[in-house]
């Protein structure tokens, strides 16, 4: 599917863009950034928001892709960069088939990869069985960052679905973005693998004189009190341990819908929000808006 296949009916800025003028702005991309007081250009860059967990499963790509629907419904230009190198699948949730991934990126530029998905946001798919782009390589973290710059153009925001676990590309994309969305269950393990991650983000932005921007999102709860009460566990440990104050960013309830939408590999949020899941992950967008500095306190969108 390409750039300019926008899906009928949702009402967007991308919806008065064709292909040509995608791509003519990833290509523009290239220019030098804004002047300030006659120093430096300072290279444009689109701010980005990493979905991460512990623990493998819990949810970040349904999160991520679901995330990305509802912002691109309110005209926020999002690309989800599908970061899980190796094992990527952002593309299979939303339904396309796409010929080119970013294992190509080393050769192409992203506006060869970058495609529209049929819930209307762009998605730049993943490198799938690709074992020298699978964890470790430093390379990964650098793209990403060249990648907020190329996209500066075409896109408001940009959403990194990374890999499980702490390895070092987990943790070195949770870095490179403005704000990390550590997704856990109530499963215990998932908990645990949350904190390593959060201890692990935390220390490591600690030691480079940064304080991270954190927080998590409880999926598959049964109820907010039970979302409530593992954010408080994760809470406990980071204030204590850490000294750091663990946002809550939202849950997402257990949802059949949820489930079913993957099978239909279309996203929740690309046709409904109004009950159980695809509600929660309707506040969980806007939450990470007004956290990022794209919607003001009264919901407003910021400097569009
Ligand atoms: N809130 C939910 N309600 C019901 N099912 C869910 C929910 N969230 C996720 N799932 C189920 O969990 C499965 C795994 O989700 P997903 O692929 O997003 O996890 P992941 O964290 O990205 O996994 P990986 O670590 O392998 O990348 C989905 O296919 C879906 O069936
Ligand atoms: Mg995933």
């Amino acid at each position: 599917m390409s750039v300019a296949q926008a899906s009928p009916g949702i009402q967007s800025r991308y919806d008065r863009d064709d292909q040509a003028t995608l791509l003519r702005a990833l290509v523009r991309s290239n220019r030098p950034g804004r002047v300030q007081n006659d120093a430096e250009p300072v290279p444009v860059r689109v701010p980005m928001i990493a979905i991460a967990s512990g623990k493998g499963g819990v949810g970040k790509t349904v999160t991520a892709v679901n995330v990305c629907a509802a912002i691109y419904r309110q005209g926020i230009r999002v690309v989800l960069i599908d970061a899980d190198f190796g094992t990527a699948n952002a593309d299979v949730l939303c339904g396309i088939s796409p010929t080119r991934r970013l294992d190509a990126m080393t050769q192409q530029r992203l506006s060869r990869i970058c495609v529209r998905t049929p819930a209307g946001f762009g998605l730049v798919p993943g490198s799938v069985g690709m074992k020298h782009l699978a964890k470790g390589d430093v390379s990964q973290r650098a793209m990403v960052r060249h990648a907020a710059q190329e996209l500066s153009a075409a896109a408001d925001l940009i959403v990194i679905d990374t890999g499980a676990g702490i390895d070092e590309t987990v943790v070195g994309l949770c870095l490179e973005a403005d704000l990390t969305a550590v997704v856990a269950t109530g499963d215990p393990t998932s908990i645990a693998d949350a904190y390593a991650l959060i201890k692990t983000i935390t220390l490591r932005s600690r030691s480079r004189g940064d304080q991270p921007d954190l927080g998590v999102v409880i999926n598959q709860t049964r109820s907010s009190r039970e979302a409530h009460a593992v954010h408080h566990r994760l809470a406990a440990v980071s204030k204590r341990f850490l000294k750091h104050d663990l946002a809550m960013l939202g849950w997402i309830s257990r949802d059949g819908k949820i489930a079913e939408s993957v099978r239909q590999r279309s996203p929740l949020l690309a046709v409904r929000a109004r009950r159980g899941g695809a509600r929660d992950l309707a506040r969980l967008s806007q939450t990470l808006l007004g956290r990022i500095g794209l919607l003001d306190q009264g919901g407003n969108r910021v400097g569009l």
